[in-house]
């Protein structure tokens, strides 16, 4: 191997002298190969890559002579680039309704069935631990109250009566604006028994995992929300004491509250 960086540098300056390199053939092989490992971690940027032997030059490719590497632009004209571009978080809505259709396309994104058993988002050995519970205000069609997301039978199963804007405001540090949005998605899960259930890799990793899983289905909800130019704000900044004690029957027993989603239309 190299002795050093430094050592190796020198060698790239040699190589850069064509008669030199061409003198010392066989060896040069063997310290090339090794070189074409090293490259990029070296620092030969002082190096005049037009003098470099032509094999070399074009082999060591640009990570060889620069330390950034500049990438192809992305192209934004349409699919999940064109949404990921468009993703915002809403915190101002209208005050009109949303459609059944709307918050039935944005539950799916959270945590609905894709394929058989598999859903929309990722969950560490397809446990889907997350469950996504409609605040409904201002749906069309809908009472306002809280519905539990059935994702096999892709309903809702009523578990409050009532408008409950005020109830998930006040879990919130900093979103008292809730009380204004026609709908929102709770997720929510039962950290305990995550952690039961990953305990042998750690005691840690069952809960890790329900935090990252809630994420996936926030992120979802963003980009489902851009494709159809509806508004969502991921909102974690819980008070988890009020939660806790106000979510009661609007979330299935034991579940924690990660996180809430308003979705309605953003205004202009
Ligand atoms: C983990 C997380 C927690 C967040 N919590 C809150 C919150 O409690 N209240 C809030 O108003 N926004 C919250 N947001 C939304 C951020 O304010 C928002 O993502 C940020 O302003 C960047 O804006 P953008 O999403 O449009 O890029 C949260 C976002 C993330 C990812």
């Amino acid at each position: 191997m190299f002795k050093s960086s430094r050592h190796a540098s020198v060698l790239v300056e040699a190589l850069a002298q064509p008669v030199m390199a061409r003198a010392k053939a066989p060896t040069m092989t063997i310290e090339l190969t090794r070189l074409l490992i090293l490259a990029p971690y070296l620092d030969v940027s002082h190096v005049d890559r037009s003098s470099l032997l032509p094999g070399l030059a074009a082999t060591c490719n640009d990570r060889l002579v620069r330390n950034t590497v500049s990438l192809p632009p992305v192209h934004r004209a349409g699919g999940a680039e064109s949404l990921l571009a468009a993703r915002r978080s809403t915190k101002k809505f209208m005050s009109h309704s949303v459609a059944l259709s709307d918050v039935a396309g944005a539950l799916w994104a959270a945590t609905g069935r894709s394929d058989g058993t598999r859903r929309t988002v990722p969950s560490a050995h397809a446990v889907y631990p997350i469950t996504a519970t409609l605040v409904a205000a201002n749906v069309d069609g809908l009472a306002a109250g809280a519905y539990e997301y059935d994702p096999r039978a892709h309903a809702l199963n009523v578990r409050v009566e009532g408008d409950l804007r005020h109830r998930i405001a006040s879990m919130t540090l900093d979103a008292q604006w809730l009380i204004d949005c026609p709908s929102a998605i709770v997720l929510s899960a039962d950290i305990a028994a995550s952690t039961n259930r990953f305990a042998q890799q750690s005691s840690t990793h069952g809960e890790r995992f329900v935090w990252i899983e809630s994420g996936h289905a926030a992120h979802s909800v963003y980009l489902w929300a851009a494709h159809r130019k509806l508004g969502t704000c991921l909102i974690a900044g819980l008070d988890d004491d009020v939660a806790a004690r106000t979510a009661g029957r609007m979330i299935p027993a034991r579940h924690t509250v990660l996180g809430i989603l308003p979705l309605g239309h953003p205004q202009k």
